[in-house]
């Protein structure tokens, strides 16, 4: 089982099968939060069904269950398999597995009961703040480890990405969470007013920038070449992206804060690194699909190879629609709509979403000594169930978005509203239905995966492949 001459599976097993099983219920939380907008009855009357819980139960489960376990088990996958070296400190790797299961049911306990400390993104109370802290810490110590127990004289892009992330989500964390105790299950920011706000958007956007971006980069980088058996297109180019992402991102926050009591030329500043983050963001997409560059014909037979570029193509959309809505007057029509769920969606479910699927489908398999999966028809089923899904998802929200900001805004010849608040609401329904609908079908793609994975590994040998003794070139 520890044998040394095998790179270590068996927490890469587990996190990626983990994935598929939190990817199911924070999904079904989503749907079901997009149903009590259309049917708030759906709540049943009880406080741990109310939205206001139940929200923050999906967007944790979502980022960080589902995120966070296929970014656990692809980072352990690719330092190993480009380092050719087994995973440092073994018994470590496998606490951060237990220990982040006891950070995700925590989370789906202390949440429906009320206790948050109120931080979009950032709610679960200080004693999983510390429980998370030493997840963090043992993991930098695995990945990094890993990295300076290499045998090849390069450390691979993807886990530059991968290394960004790690460092950067500990520091976010650890100053964005600081907080006095009150009891147990309270705390109170250290921060107060308006610098509270600054710091909690500056962790919130470089979550969405290194959690649910500088990580599933790392992922694009490894999973694209091999699954289209050619090279990075430029290893240049991904040099320049690299430094060009983590040192813009981390000016960006205050675009959460337009027109608030947050300084104007803090808003400036962040509304013009917003728009510079268009550059490095379409670098590393135009990066990735090039790698496909002669070899386009492949797009057509493997549905993975389509997860994976078509969820580029959605990183590219949300890249270029986010820097328009850090854009000041752009962002007073699109601010408080259904504009801004529908941007995270196309890059929650269209990027995010996409990429950890084909590289789960891409991993499974060779986790338990298979060359594909069970059925490949059902990939491609799946892919299209997410693709339109998503479309429905975010056209509906894009409509209704615009629909509710020029609603609001609209003002009569005598000066006064044109439309009641209400009224926006009402006009929102059918695009909450199909919202609705798209969701769905995205969940429902996700069963067809579940059972896709069981039949490739049920009855299979848990397999860890050899380590290469010669320092070759990184597989
Ligand atoms: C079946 C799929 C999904 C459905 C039906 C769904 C539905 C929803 C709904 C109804 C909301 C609340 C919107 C509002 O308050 O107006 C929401 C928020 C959110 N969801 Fe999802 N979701 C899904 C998948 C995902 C995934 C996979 C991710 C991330 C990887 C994600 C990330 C988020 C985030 C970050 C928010 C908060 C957005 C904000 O505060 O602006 N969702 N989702
Ligand atoms: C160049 C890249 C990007 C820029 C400049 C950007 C910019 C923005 C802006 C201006 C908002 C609206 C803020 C507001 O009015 O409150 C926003 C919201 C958001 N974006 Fe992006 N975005 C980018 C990429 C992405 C990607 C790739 C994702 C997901 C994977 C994402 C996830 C989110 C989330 C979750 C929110 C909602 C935050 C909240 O209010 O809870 N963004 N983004």
């Amino acid at each position: 089982m520890h044998n040394t001459n095998t790179y270590n599976y068996q927490v890469v097993r587990q996190f990626a099968l983990m994935t598929v099983v939190w990817g199911i219920v924070g999904m079904l939380v989503g749907v079901l939060i997009a149903a009590q907008l259309i049917w708030p009855e759906l709540n049943f009357g009880i406080p741990w069904l109310s939205y206001g819980r139940l929200r923050p139960l999906h967007t944790n489960a979502v980022i960080f269950a589902f995120g966070g376990s296929s970014l656990f088990a692809t980072s352990y996958y690719v330092v190993q398999r480009t380092c050719h070296a087994r995973l440092f400190a073994g018994g470590l790797a496998a606490f951060t597995f237990w220990g982040w299961q006891a950070v995700i049911v925590l989370a789906a306990v202390t949440l429906p009961l009320g206790i948050t400390s109120g931080k979009e993104y950032a709610e679960l109370e200080w004693p999983i703040d510390i429980l998370i802290t030493l997840v963090w810490v043992s993991y930098a110590v695995v990945f990094f480890g890993t990295i300076a127990k290499r045998k090849t004289p390069h450390i691979y892009v993807a886990n530059w990405f991968f290394g960004a992330y790690i460092l950067t989500i500990a520091l976010l964390h650890l100053v964005n969470s600081a907080a006095v105790p009150a009891s147990l299950w309270k705390s109170y920011s250290a921060y107060a007013g308006v610098q509270d706000a600054m710091v909690q958007w500056w962790y919130g956007h470089n979550a969405v920038g290194f959690f649910l971006t500088a990580g599933f980069l790392g992922m694009m980088y490894y999973f694209i070449p091999k699954q289209a058996g050619r090279p990075v297109y430029s290893y240049r180019l991904s040099v320049v992206h690299f430094w060009a992402l983590i040192f813009t991102y981390m000016w960006a926050g205050p675009h959460h804060l337009h027109y608030t009591a947050l300084p104007d030329w803090a808003q400036s500043l962040g509304m013009v690194f917003s728009l510079i983050l268009l550059a490095p963001s379409w670098g590393g997409m135009i990066n990735g699909m090039m790698t496909l560059s002669g070899a386009w014909h492949k797009l057509r037979q493997d549905p993975i190879l389509k997860f994976l570029i078509v969820s580029l193509s959605f990183y590219g959309m949300s890249t270029f629609e986010g820097p328009m809505m850090s854009i000041k007057t752009v962002n007073a029509l699109s601010h408080y709509t259904d504009w801004t769920i529908g941007h995270v969606h196309s890059g929650a479910l269209g990027w995010v979403g996409l990429v950890t699927m084909g590289s789960t489908y891409y991993l499974i398999p060779r986790l338990f000594g298979r060359t594909e999966m069970h059925s490949v028809p059902l990939i491609n089923m799946h892919f299209w169930m997410a693709t339109i899904g998503i479309v429905l998802y975010i056209a509906a929200m894009w409509i209704a978005g615009v629909m509710q900001g020029l609603m609001w805004r609209a003002v009569s010849a005598d000066g006064t509203l044109t439309y009641t608040f209400v009224e926006g609401v009402k006009a929102t329904y059918p695009f909450y239905t199909v919202r609705l609908a798209g969701g769905l079908l995205y969940l429902a793609g996700m069963f067809v995966m579940a059972y896709n994975v069981w039949k490739t590994v049920a009855g299979q040998q848990a397999v860890n492949a050899p380590i290469p003794d010669v320092a070759a070139a990184p597989a």
